[in-house]
Formats: structure tokens, sequence, C-alpha cells
């Protein structure tokens, strides 16, 4: 296909890779088009002899289906997705109802004046080394914070009953940031499904926000980013521009000294990857890395087999700079994974919610494989 046509005549939605510069040979690429270019599109695709198939016909009644979970209701419920209230709400409440395992502290506020909440798991101890997840980094990756979410909850019910879960929170606590884009994430529930950037205003231009991801100082902004702030993969005026970049990586660069693991979970393609994506070099680590990736995944998959590919990002995914994953590598957290969570395409970013559960469970798992490895070898 013309790169022309794809990137500016009819702005294709790029949903893996998330844009058309990182479109690669023999990779599979999913793009979202309007109704009434589908039939343009569909011919250039045969034209050019590309193999093509429909996955989701109709995305409006998609976005339906995937609040297909029985457990309706107003309040939060951990099998389905909450809004960005309730999911606040939730932060205080599971805090308050654990008091002796969990805390709420915030650690800084988004463009649009949002508390960035940050949740503690552990039993107090003297010394503990800890383990730091987000969640929320793209705003349409719904099933992101949906995990945050269902590891807390984990953590909270199995202390005491399941033995990995009351060593792990006896000898480590957990930073759980449930949502870094809550900007985006509010957007994504009342104006754009498929919003994946922050929100902030771009001086000069007047398409908005910046993708976070592409936004921290680790080869930024060199490859497999955009300059342009109205690309998706915008990788903002500066390092740390975002609010949201920026008070996560002081969080981090604060509590260096303890902080043994960085995890920061997306959506979708079932990944696990591990620096770098910013250069093809591997990583000091890569042994290593390789083989606590390969193990999680194992047990990921043990479960519902569940099929994930793991390896460096630049090889694995594609090479794209700015990653919170690759900026904390290299500030020494060694242990720095980036999830990619269901599906490969069904759905997509609309996964729907009798998924939560099965999801959640897997990669359950993983990050208890991760997190165990991680306090055998401090
Ligand atoms: N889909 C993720 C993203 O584009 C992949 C992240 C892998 N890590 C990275 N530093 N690019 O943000
Ligand atoms: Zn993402």
């Amino acid at each position: 296909m013309q790169q022309s046509f794809a990137a500016d005549v009819c702005k294709l939605d790029f949903w893996q890779p998330d844009s058309v510069k990182m479109v690669k040979p023999k990779r599979q690429v999913d793009f979202r088009v309007e109704a009434d270019k589908t039939l343009e599109v569909e011919h250039l695709l045969k034209e050019n002899k590309m193999d093509f198939n429909v996955l989701i016909d109709n995305l409006q009644t998609a976005l339906h289906a995937q609040f297909d979970s029985k457990v309706r209701g107003t309040g939060h419920s951990y099998e389905k997705y909450n809004t960005w209230d309730t999911i606040a709400a939730w932060t205080a409440d599971i805090a308050a109802e654990n008091p002796t395992l969990v805390s709420r502290s915030v650690i800084g506020e988004t463009y649009e004046g949002q508390p960035l909440y940050l949740l503690k798991l552990g039993k107090s101890g003297t010394n503990k080394k800890a383990i730091f997840m987000d969640c929320g980094f793209h705003a349409r990756e719904w099933i992101s914070p949906a995990f945050c979410q269902w590891f807390v909850k984990e953590a909270v019910e199995t202390y005491g009953t399941d033995s990995t879960m009351t060593k792990l929170l006896n000898s480590l606590d957990f930073y759980v940031l449930p949502v870094v884009n809550i900007d985006g994430y509010v957007y994504s529930w009342t104006k754009d499904r498929m919003w994946r950037k922050t929100r902030s205003k771009n001086t000069g231009s007047s398409c908005i926000g910046t993708d976070l991801n592409r936004n921290f100082n680790a080869g930024w902004c060199e490859l497999g980013a955009s300059d342009r702030p109205c690309a998706s993969t915008y990788c903002g005026s500066a390092p740390e521009s975002e609010k949201e970049s920026k008070a996560l990586a002081d969080f981090i660069r604060e509590n260096l000294s303890t902080i043994k693991a960085y995890l920061t979970v997306h959506s979708y393609s079932q990944l696990l990857v591990f620096p770098y994506s910013y250069t093809y070099k591997l990583a000091k680590d890569y042994n290593e890395l390789n083989t606590v990736a390969s193990a999680a995944i194992q047990r990921l998959t043990s479960l519902y087999n569940t099929n994930y590919e793991y390896g460096p990002g630049a090889a694995t995914v594609y090479p794209a700079a700015g990653g919170s994953d690759d900026w904390a590598y290299d500030q020494g957290i060694k242990y720095s994974f980036t999830f990619e969570l269901r599906d490969t395409g069904k759905y997509g970013f609309l996964l729907p919610e009798s998924q939560i559960k099965p999801t959640c469970e897997e990669t359950m798992l993983a990050v208890k494989y991760i997190a165990s490895y991680v306090l055998d070898h401090l």
C-alpha cells in the first residue's frame, strides 16, 4: 500500500503496530478504517496482493459487546471495566479496608488536575525492597487498569492463605499505580474509545496529547516515535514534558535504592518484553532477563494455554524509543518488563469483560513468578 494513502489521505488508526512507520515485513498489522473508506482500502489491499481479513466488522457493535459481563451495576467490580471515578473511590476503600496491608498516597497530578494515586502493598517491616507496577499508560488499553485492580484484590484476599503471596508481602512492598494516564482514560470513556495519548495541549498545534510511552529519557524520540503533535506516537516537547511521566519518574528516582523491579502493563499482543526498545543492542542482562521472561510466560501459559512471545522490545515488537521500561532499566532497575496482555487482535482494545478474569488470573502467575525471582535474587 502507498504510505501516503494510509498515513495522510485516509488516516488509518493503527492498532498494531502503533503507527504506519513501524510496519515491517511478515508481521501482522491491525488498523481501523472509517466505514465509508472500507471498499477503497480493500481494493488497494487486493491490488497490492496483501492478505487481509476483517477482524471487527462493525466497531460500533463491538463497543457494546465489550460490556458483556453479567455482573452489571453501578459500583466497582473486578470483572468489569470501571470508570476513573469508580477506580479512584476504590483506591480509598481498599486502603481503608486493609490498613495493615495497603496504604494510598498521591505522587502528583495529571494535566487536567486528577490526583495520581499510588497504592503501597506489603506488611510493614524495615529495609524492605520494592516492586513498582503501573497500568493505564495508554488510554484505550482498558484491560491494563483492570489488571492492576485485580492484583491488589488478589494480594489482600490471598495474604495469609497463599504461601507465595504471603511471602512476597512479608518480604517486599509493591507500589501499584492503577492508572497513569487518567485524563486519557476518562476521555476514552466519554469521547473517543480509541484514544491513546495524554490530553495536554501542544503549542503551535491544534492536536492534543503526547504518547506517555515515548516521553521518557531513553533515546528520546530517536526512533519509533514521532515529533509531530498530531501523531499517535508523539514523543512530546521534551523528555518528561508530561506531568504524568514526570511524576512517575520523580517517584522512581526518589526510591531508586529500594525499587528492584519495574513492571508496566499494556495491551494488546500477548507479549512480555524487556530492554531495549530504543536500540537493537542487547542489554547487559539479556541472558538473565530472557530466562526470567521465559519462565514467567511458561507459568502464564500453563493456566489457559494462552500463547505469549517474549524477548527484547526492539527485536520482538519494534524499535520505539522513550519507553518507561528502558528508562527504568538505565536507572539501574535490572528487572524491567512490559506486559502486553490479551488478545492478539480478535477484539484488540475492545477485549470483552468476560475475559477480564481469565486474563488477570494468568497474568498473576507471571507477575508472582517475577516477584518471587526478584525476592530470591536481592
Ligand atoms: N506497545 C508498546 C508501546 O508502543 C510497547 C512497549 C515496549 N517498550 C518500549 N519501550 N517501546 O508503547
Ligand atoms: Zn500501550
